[in-house]
């Protein structure tokens, strides 16, 4: 570690993967409900299983990204943090607000939990993503108020890098949309126009920066390809991601009672949105070629080249699938949606999380640079068993869609929601053979934590670390 205060990161890291865990098992609960409809009724209904999948989803990312802001943060400043003993307060603060919300959930019936915590006051609960009650709402505000101080007073002391500021805009970002989950109004068409204004502007905006930053980040690290170069991928992609993003709103205003005009700019706008995306990927790989140095790390390599494909197989390739009005009105809130939420999710910010954390950890837990070989294989047997097995629950999500879109929507004689769920149980049963192998190898990353042996470390590349003679130093200009 650089910079003591670094080690702060270490705790959010940790926590983000304990409530990984959780949300896989619940998301394996819903599975199973999904063919077994009264699984564990009443104890969790499906409705509760849904909410505390997606909210520890969010949870364990937020936890992910304060983490990497607090490794981060230091060595592009080259500075120690603000304030050290605020972030580790702050962890604690948000921690036991996410346990105590999610114990809520599970606990007391919804409408319960609604009065109990003043929704009445300030009503704000009861929507997908943000049913959290209005208590912690106010919590998660105040620990991102204590978060976006300390980052920020870090970043202004300190050496200013493109990294930290795109950083940086990104968090407030985040912070700022977030604020529209206080607006509830009674207005249907209203209350759904400004929730995609926290949710679609999330993650097809603010949040894409936060994700190019720590890509760029990790590749500086892992390549020693000059900043200068990696600067200016940066302010290509988060451009295109925030002129074809806000826009691209749109594509979630065709049907819900907005003007028609939505169809339009939805479709083109969003249309666009695959290519920073696709930068992304050639971003990353052109700077592996280019790379003037061999890491010891290589599972953390592997994490970010596989954050840029399958970010833009999921979000790229799996949202143009249904991003047109005209193929939006067929595929609309149908399994193809799930198919596309699932990889997406996964391969831009759940795998961005894990190739930060696969890089910091080794050195946050004190080795030079990587952990022992053995450790490296182990995880990186990890991310291919976590990765293809979420290629195959989007595959199999993608074909009961399809299914589901016909029987349902297309057929000259269409059928009943639930008799068109009856028909492609098939494909849900696949679906949760490959989220049982998702955990398989979940537990496989956590175990690779565990296994000890020689730490590898850093050797200059033949030629020498930045010689001029290298061939790889050449093809940098
Ligand atoms: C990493 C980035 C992305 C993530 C995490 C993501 C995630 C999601 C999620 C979870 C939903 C479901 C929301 C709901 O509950 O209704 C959704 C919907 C949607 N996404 Fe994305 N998405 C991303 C990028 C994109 C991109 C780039 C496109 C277009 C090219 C796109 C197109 C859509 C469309 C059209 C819908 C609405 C589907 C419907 O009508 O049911 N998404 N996305
Ligand atoms: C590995 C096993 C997993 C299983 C079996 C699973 C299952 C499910 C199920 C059944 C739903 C509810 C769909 C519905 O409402 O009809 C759901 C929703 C969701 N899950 Fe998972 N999940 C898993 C892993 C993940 C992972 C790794 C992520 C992201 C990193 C994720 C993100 C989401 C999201 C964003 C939603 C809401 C989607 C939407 O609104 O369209 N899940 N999941
Ligand atoms: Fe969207």
């Amino acid at each position: 570690m650089k910079y003591q205060s670094q080690a702060v990161a270490k705790p959010y890291f940790i926590a983000a993967i304990g409530l990984f865990v959780g949300q896989i098992l619940f998301g394996l609960i819903l599975g199973l409900q999904y063919v077994w409809g009264d699984f564990l009724f009443p104890e969790i209904p499906f409705n509760v299983a849904r909410m505390v999948h997606t909210n520890l989803l969010i949870v364990w990312l937020l936890f992910g990204f304060m983490g990497a802001a607090y490794y981060m943060v230091p060595e592009e400043t080259e500075t120690e943090l603000h304030s050290p003993k605020l972030a580790l307060v702050l962890f604690w603060v948000f921690l036991v607000a996410g346990a105590l919300t999610v114990l809520g959930y599970l606990l007391v019936p919804y409408a319960t939990l609604a009065e109990m915590t003043g929704n009445s006051i300030l009503p704000t609960m009861g929507r997908e993503f943000l049913e959290q009650p209005t208590i912690t709402t106010i919590g998660i505000v105040v620990v991102a108020l204590g978060f976006l101080y300390n980052i920020s007073l870090t970043v202004l002391k300190g050496r200013k890098t493109v990294i930290s500021w795109i950083l940086l805009l990104g968090l407030w970002g985040l912070a700022v949309m977030f604020l529209f989950s206080f607006y509830n109004p009674d207005n249907l068409v209203l209350d759904k126009y400004y929730w995609w204004w926290v949710v679609h502007l999330w993650v097809e905006g603010v949040w894409e920066l936060i994700m190019a930053s720590i890509m760029a980040f990790i590749l500086i690290k892992v390549t020693g390809v000059d900043r200068e170069v990696i600067e200016k991928w940066l302010y290509v992609i988060i451009a295109m991601a925030l002129i074809t993003g806000i826009i691209g709103t749109g594509h979630h205003y065709y049907w819900i009672g907005t003007p028609e005009y939505w169809q339009w700019w939805g479709s083109l706008f969003s249309a666009l949105e695959p290519l920073p995306f696709f930068m992304m990927v050639i971003f990353a790989f052109n700077m592996i070629n280019q790379r003037r140095r061999d890491h010891p790390n290589k599972p953390a390599t592997l994490w970010a080249m596989g954050t840029a494909v399958m970010a833009f197989l999921g979000a790229g390739v799996w949202g143009f699938m249904h991003t047109l009005a005209p193929v939006n009105y067929y595929t609309h809130g149908t399994q193809i949606t799930a198919a596309h939420g699932h990889m997406a999710f996964y391969g831009a910010y759940a795998m961005i999380v894990l190739a930060i954390i696969s890089y910091a950890m080794p050195i946050l837990r004190g080795r030079e640079a990587a952990n022992s070989v053995k450790s490296q294989v182990l995880e990186m047997w990890a991310f291919w068993l976590m990765t293809v097995s979420m290629v195959f629950i989007t595959l199999f999500l993608t074909g009961a869609g399809i299914l589901q879109v016909w029987l349902q929507r297309v057929s000259d004689t269409p059928m009943s929601f639930m008799v068109a769920q009856d028909r492609i149980a098939i494909f849900y049963w696949m679906r949760e053979v490959s989220g049982t192998v998702f955990l398989i190898g979940l537990v496989l990353y956590i175990w690779s934590f565990f296994v000890g042996g020689e730490e590898r470390k850093l050797v200059p590349m033949a030629g020498g670390v930045g010689a001029a003679s290298s061939p790889a130093m050449r093809r940098v200009d």
